[in-house]
Formats: C-alpha cells, sequence, structure tokens
C-alpha cells in the first residue's frame, strides 16, 4: 500500500483542490471528514495529515473540530487557515477577530526559511481569504512569517513538526504555493513521490484480473471520458471480457455515434454493441416539457434498453461504472449534511443491483485530470480525451419544451456551428461547454421580402473549473456576429439568435 497523506476536511471549498496538489506532487492522498477519530486515522497510516481551511471561526459556538489525540499521532500536521487557528487554541493559544479581515493578494515577510519555507526567499506572494487571526501562539511555537495585520502569518512548531499558515497555498494565487507544500510533504515529512498514473495502471490491472477472473464485464459506454477510460483500463486487464453497451438514444449531437463508432472501431478497439434506442426514447418522450420528467423517462428508459441488451450477453457478472473520487466525497458530504437536489442527474445508479451484477469502480480514487492522464497513459485517442462534458440525457434538456424529431433537427444544425466557430476562435481548450439551445418561443424575422416566423436559439458558451460555478465567456463580438448570422442563415427553422450572459449561479449551465 502507498504512502498516504489524510486532508481533514472543515468544509473548505479548497480541500479537493489540497488533495490534487498533493497528488499532483506525486504522494497519494485523501479527504476524510474532521471529525475522524484518532483510532480510525491511525489505522489507515498516514505519513502526514492536513488540516483544511473552513467558513466557520474558532471563536463561534458549535465550530468543527478533531479529536485532540490527533495532535499525538506521530507525523507531521499542517494546518491552513482555519486549520491554523483551530491548532493554535487546541494546543493553548489564542486567536482573535482582526481589525480587518484579509481577502485577496498579500505579501509575507518569511522568518524562518528552514522549514515549509526552506529555500523559497525572503517574501512571498500569498493569496489569504481569513477575518481571524493566531494573536497568541501556543509554547513551543514560532512564527515563520508575518503580514503587516499579522504577526504570525505562519507558525511552527519544530520538534512536535506541527505548522500553520494563514493564507492558502493549495490556490494559484499564492504562486509558491507547491513548492510549499512540497517542503511540507517531502523536506518535512519524508514523503516519496510513489503516486503515478503508470503504477496505477499496473495496480489496478493486476487486481482487476484477479477480481474478474474468467467472467465477462460489461460497462455503459457514453463516448464521455470517464467511461472510455474505464472500459479502457478493464480491456487492458482482462481484453475482449470487457464488453461495451453503446445506447443511442437519438438525443446526442451531430454525428456523435458515428463518431464514436469510429473511435472505438478503428482507433481504440474494443467489444462495443452499439443500441438503436432512438424510437422508444422519443416516443417515451413525447409530449413532455417538465425538465425533471424528461430526465425520469430518459433515466428509466435507459435502464430498460440496457438491461434487455446486457442480459444477451453470456457470462456477465460485473457492472463497470465511471464512478470518480469527487463523486464518493460529495455523496458522503451530501449524508452529513443538508443538501438540495437543483438537478437530479442521469446515471447508472442502483443499475448494477437491479441487475445482479457486482460493481467494479476502479477509477473511485481518481480525480478527472487523472483519469485523462489514464486514458492518454492506455493510448485512448486525443479527441476523445477532450471532449467536454455533456448531459446524460442529451439535447433533450437543450431543447426547452417539446422533444420532436424536427427540434432535434434545428438544434443539432445550430449547435455544429457554435463548435466549429469556437474551434476556429482557437480557444476551445479554454471554454467549458459551448452549445446552442432551442428556445420554445416563435419571434418575427423578415428575409428577403418575406416575413418569417421562426424560432430562437439561444448561446450558452460557459468557462468554468468544475462545472459548480460558471461565467458566460466574453467573445469578441465578432466571433457572436459569426455564428448568430450563419445559424440564422444556414439553419432553417431559426430567425433570431440570443447570447445567454448568466453566470452560476444564480443561473444553471444547461437551460433545463
Ligand atoms: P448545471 O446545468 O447543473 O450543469 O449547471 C453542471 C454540469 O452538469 C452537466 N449536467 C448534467 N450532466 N446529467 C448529466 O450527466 C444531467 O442531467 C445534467 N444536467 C447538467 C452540465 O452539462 C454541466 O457540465
Amino acid at each position: 500500500m502507498d504512502e498516504m497523506v489524510a486532508v481533514l476536511d472543515f468544509g473548505s471549498q479548497y480541500a479537493q483542490l489540497i488533495a490534487r496538489r498533493i497528488r499532483e506532487l506525486g504522494v497519494y492522498c485523501e479527504i476524510l471528514g474532521h471529525n475522524i477519530s484518532k483510532d480510525e486515522l491511525y489505522k489507515m497510516a498516514p505519513a502526514a495529515v492536513v488540516l483544511s481551511g473552513g467558513p466557520a471561526s474558532v471563536l463561534e459556538q458549535g465550530h468543527p473540530v478533531m479529536d485532540p489525540r490527533i495532535l499525538d499521532i506521530g507525523v507531521p500536521i499542517f494546518g491552513i487557515c482555519y486549520g491554523m487557528q483551530l491548532l493554535a487554541v487546541m494546543l493553548g493559544g489564542e486567536v482573535e477577530k482582526g481589525r480587518s479581515g484579509e481577502y485577496g493578494p498579500a505579501g509575507i515577510d518569511v522568518i524562518n526559511s528552514k522549514g515549509i519555507f526552506h529555500k523559497l526567499g525572503d517574501s512571498l506572494d500569498v493569496w489569504m481569504s481569513h477575518g481571524d487571526h493566531v494573536k497568541v501562539m501556543p509554547e513551543g511555537f514560532h512564527a515563520s512569517a508575518s503580514t503587516y495585520n499579522c504577526p504570525a502569518a505562519a507558525m511552527e512548531d519544530n520538534v512536535r513538526k506541527i505548522y500553520g499558515v494563514q493564507f492558502h497555498p493549495e490556490v494559484v494565487h499564492t504562486p509558491k504555493g507547491k513548492e510549499i507544500l512540497s517542503n511540507f510533504l517531502f523536506h518535512i515529512a519524508g514523503c516519496g513521490h510513489d503516486w503515478t498514473m503508470d503504477r496505477f495502471i499496473e495496480t489496478s490491472v493486476a487486481h482487476l484480473r484477479k477480481s474478474i477472473g474468467n467472467s465477462n464485464v460489461i460497462c455503459a459506454l457514453s463516448g464521455g471520458v470517464d467511461s472510455s477510460v474505464v472500459a479502457a483500463l478493464i480491456n487492458r486487464a482482462v481484453g475482449s471480457q470487457m464488453k461495451a453497451i453503446f445506447v443511442d438514444n437519438g438525443l446526442l449531437r451531430n454525428n456523435e455515434v458515428d463518431e464514436i463508432e469510429s473511435i472505438f472501431t478503428n482507433d481504440y478497439p474494443l467489444d462495443v454493441h452499439i443500441v438503436d434506442a432512438k424510437e422508444e426514447f422519443l416516443s417515451a418522450l413525447a409530449g413532455v416539457v417538465d425538465p425533471e420528467r424528461k430526465r425520469k423517462i430518459i433515466g428509466e428508459t435507459f435502464i430498460r434498453v440496457f438491461r434487455e441488451e446486457a442480459l444477451k450477453i453470456k457470462g456477465a457478472r460485473f457492472l463497470a461504472q465511471g464512478t470518480l473520487y469527487p463523486d464518493i466525497i460529495e455523496s458522503r458530504s451530501a449524508h452529513g449534511g443538508p443538501s438540495s437536489t437543483i438537478k437530479s442527474h442521469h446515471n447508472v445508479g442502483g443499475l448494477p443491483e437491479y441487475l445482479g451484477f457486482e460493481l467494479l469502480e476502479p477509477l473511485k480514487e481518481l480525480f478527472k485530470d487523472e483519469v485523462r492522464i489514464i486514458g492518454r497513459e492506455l493510448g485512448l485517442p486525443k479527441k476523445l480525451l477532450e471532449r467536454k462534458p455533456f448531459p446524460g440525457p442529451g439535447l433533450a434538456v437543450r431543447i426547452i419544451g417539446d422533444v420532436t424529431e424536427g427540434n432535434l433537427e434545428v438544434l443539432r444544425n445550430a449547435d455544429l456551428i457554435v463548435k466549429e466557430e469556437i474551434r476556429k476562435y482557437g480557444k476551445y481548450d479554454d471554454i467549458w461547454q459551448s452549445f446552442a439551445v432551442l428556445l420554445p418561443v416563435k419571434s418575427v424575422g423578415v428575409m428577403g421580402d418575406e416575413r418569417t416566423y421562426a424560432n430562437v436559439i439561444a448561446l450558452r458558451i460557459v468557462t468554468s473549473l468544475d462545472g459548480m460555478t460558471a461565467d458566460w465567456v466574453k467573445l469578441p463580438y465578432e466571433i457572436l456576429g459569426k455564428m448568430s448570422s450563419r445559424i440564422i442563415n444556414e439553419v432553417k427553422g431559426v430567425n433570431r439568435v440570443v447570447y445567454d450572459i448568466s453566470s452560476k449561479p444564480p443561473s444553471t449551465i444547461e437551460w433545463e
């Protein structure tokens, strides 16, 4: 078992980022709830413990705490922001509300460059986001960095190997943040660099071979990155015992089914069963306009179609799914706190038990960027690994109102133009998603001497890091103009194009 660093999550929006940074440095890392007991943590034998930031204040009643015995766990501890303040009060120091909170960029002066600031110079730019700060450091600690407002911007006890920073080394706005984490992991905690994706592939393939034996595995291939990497990884382990099922629900974009078929026939041959279920989906959706009902119908139809196909495959014992680490963390935190369903996402949850299969989730320890690296190392084509997220219910949630063959045709043609123009613009990689939405309104226009009365297309083009928040892209007017005139001229049934300039929140990325 590889060395592991534990990140205790105190509710920070950055906890996942801390874990990703640590893994990027080549050390395996897991996010754990802040209330884990010392005994449980000890069993996991972490090489170091990191306490995340969080929105609470240690000066308020009921703030999140941790098992105090973890302070004596015997491995280095690093508290970030709230994590540092918690360390301070738990160890007998004092925290006070700052006269003015520090938010945003700040400069710190390094006082001791032997610990986490090893070889990083006398002053550093960092990113602050806090209201409180440590007023009196616990016994045994000294300040290793300070700012004008905050004499203990970082503190350390080199004997017990406990460190704290008031700022966020995990965000890109702290330019030397990775070096600070690196000092903690390698210089202080003595970790090795043994978390690499080729090692992951090697151990995962060995493990899969052992658990699969001579059985067959089936997998729902969507053409997205996660399911493709799952299929490729299992194929690497057991060859053609891996049977992929691709359901053509008729709600995909222009030419998409052919592209996927061609990839898995020519570029990366896999045993894929393509099921043409267009009619089944479209007739189930006829007349349905409510978005959640659309999702429900699509989910149920998918299960029915998939089941029929899966039962045709002899000797299948396992069903593989592309669950990722963030899904696991999110479902865990959803159990621990109030969560509201904003949109019920269509996936194949519950499917394995229903079909009597055993579940295989070979990517469940990985972040998305790691999955892409694995895909690359397995030799999946770039065009597949570059694919942007596309919702399971497909174009059905981009047609506001009734989903018909005619509406799908209009939307597909408009969407293709958006894609082509974004490609030409050259910023495809920086854009999270760009697509067209067909609105159920008709407006008056004039083409030649004719009055028209036709549909409206909305353009949705956003940047985002993880889909949780998003901003609309400030595209140059010429690009917007080109898209608009091409759509109106080339797509029959559209005479008006509008640009969606809403961010998420409060809007969502998809319109339904
Ligand atoms: P929203 O619209 O919630 O979208 O801001 C966030 C991200 O999730 C995708 N999305 C979905 N994906 N099934 C999916 O598999 C769905 O029902 C669904 N709804 C939204 C959306 O494309 C964006 O990337």
